[in-house]
């Protein structure tokens, strides 16, 4: 099957690798010129476990290019993959104007009948909104174009086993035939397919990423409650999840969820509420909780210093989870402009996304190329990605290194009891101090 994909990002570009890996014929198109020139040089633009390798292969064997024009992009292809970004409006809604312009280029350049599937999250009926645009705007009126809406449910840090391993693959459409020809693309895969009208797909995309938000700020209520009334937030998760209805998955406290998706979609969902004259109380409030848990131990060192102003801080982990160099709504920008703010000197330390995060955090920052040289002669460190480097680092080092050994974990990286055998002053989540 020719494939061709528009928009070469986290979702796009691993769907197109995945697809050519199966067997399918793939072109990925970009408006972003130095993306293409490394993913041609088979260079990954990202970090993403794998990929780089899966994408020298598959160009190796010629199931897979890479191209600026979307003319010869999808000139022979049937099927039609959008996967541009969605980012959010100021006012929370999402902007759909790189959808619009994917879906007139794609008006534009089609000469044979085609199947549009809509990968990116999309507000519901924009599906509705992509086939009229290019009902419009196509040159030939003879032309048929089928649409699907394909939700994406892959993770960052673990994109291409999601892809391989997911627990559903959804196709909505009205079209029996082009869901037919998109459940025969993915069979492969070997995941169960769910098929359900357009406006469904597209539902069940938010709904899932603000169900998983939810249990988030669920769990983190739990944690506050947990730290007042002495109970152990992780022994808690565990009990509740040994329960099937609740399921173990999505109830590690911390500082609270960030990246390119669940901020954004959850504010989304609202505004889509908002419009459809339905006030969205509980992800609201889950939102709201999500901004407060991100200063949790930025509150928790102001209890313990009286005044962060002089100190010298030491953050491990920026990415907004392990495994990627994603800075997108990462918990340690707000963080660390914080403690700049109240006057502390930065010096921070990723195993992956220093450069990324170069671009987004204060320019006052020094970055640090280990974790010893971040924690050395500092006061107090803040964990705030569960890297496994920084999880295994040896705890001994932090009493040598720093000037007073003070971590404050935001994501409940150690045993407490274990670090009190180290001489480690230890402030977690959701569970008591240890001194
Ligand atoms: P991204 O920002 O990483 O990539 C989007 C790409 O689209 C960029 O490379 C951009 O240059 C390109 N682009 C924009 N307009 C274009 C156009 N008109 N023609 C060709 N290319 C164009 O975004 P992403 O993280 O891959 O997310 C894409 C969509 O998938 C979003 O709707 C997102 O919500 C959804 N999603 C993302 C993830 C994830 O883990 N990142 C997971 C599931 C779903
Ligand atoms: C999330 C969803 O898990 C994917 O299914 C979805 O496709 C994707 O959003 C999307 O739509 O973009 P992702 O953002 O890559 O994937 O990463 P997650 O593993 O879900 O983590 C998101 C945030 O929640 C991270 O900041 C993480 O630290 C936080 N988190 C996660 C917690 O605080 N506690 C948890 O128990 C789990």
């Amino acid at each position: 099957m020719k494939i061709a994909v528009i928009g070469t990002g986290y979702v796009g570009l691993v769907t197109g690798v995945c697809l050519a890996d199966i067997g399918h014929r793939v072109t990925c198109i970009d408006v972003n010129i130095t993306k293409i020139r490394l993913l041609r040089e088979g260079k990954s633009p990202i970090f993403e476990p794998g990929l780089q390798e899966m994408i020298q292969r598959n160009m190796l064997e010629n199931r897979l290019r890479f191209t600026n024009e979307i003319n010869a992009g999808i000139d022979q292809a049937s099927i039609i993959y959008i996967a541009v970004g969605t980012p959010s409006n100021e006012d929370g809604t999402a902007d759909l104007s790189a959808i619009q312009d994917a879906a007139v280029s794609i008006a534009k350049h089609i000469k044979h009948d085609v199947v549009i599937v809509t990968k990116s999250t999309v507000p519901i009926g924009t599906n509705d909104r992509i086939k009229a645009i290019i009902e419009d705007h196509k040159v030939d009126k003879s032309i048929r174009v089928d649409i699907v809406s394909n939700p994406e449910f892959l993770r960052e840090g673990s994109a291409i086993s999601d892809t391989f391993n997911g627990d559903r693959i959804v196709i909505g459409s009205d079209s029996e035939k082009a869901a037919d020809i998109i459940e025969e693309i993915n069979k492969p895969f070997q995941i169960p397919i769910f098929r359900t009208s357009i406006r469904s797909a597209e539902m069940i995309k938010y709904a899932s990423n603000a169900f998983l938000a939810t249990k988030i700020s669920f769990i983190n209520e739990i944690s506050n409650l947990c730290e007042k009334l002495d109970a152990d937030v992780t022994e808690v998760a565990q009990g509740m999840g040994m329960d099937k209805r609740i399921g173990t998955h999505f109830l590690n406290a911390g500082i609270g969820y960030g990246g390119s998706c669940f901020p954004k979609d959850t504010n989304a969902l609202v505004q889509i509420a908002g419009n459809a004259n339905h006030e969205f109380e509980l992800l609201k409030s889950v939102i709201e909780v999500n901004k407060k848990q991100q200063k949790i131990l930025i509150e928790k060192a102001k209890k313990r210093f009286d005044s962060l102003d002089g100190l010298t801080i030491a953050v491990l982990g920026l990415a907004f989870k392990p495994n990627t160099d994603d800075m997108r709504e990462a918990a340690s920008i707000p963080v660390i402009s914080e403690l700049i703010q109240s006057g502390a000197r930065v010096l921070a330390y990723d195993p992956i996304a220093n450069e990324n995060a170069k671009r987004v955090l204060p320019k006052e920052v020094t970055f640090c190329k280990s974790i010893e040289e971040a924690i050395t002669k500092t006061d107090c460190v803040f964990i705030l990605t569960e890297w496994p480097e920084i999880v295994q680092f040896e705890l001994a080092k932090y009493p040598l290194f720093m000037n007073r050994a003070v971590i404050f974990d935001g994501r409940n990286c150690f045993d407490p009891k274990k670090l009190l055998a180290y001489r480690i002053e230890y402030h977690s989540v959701g569970r008591s101090s240890t001194y």
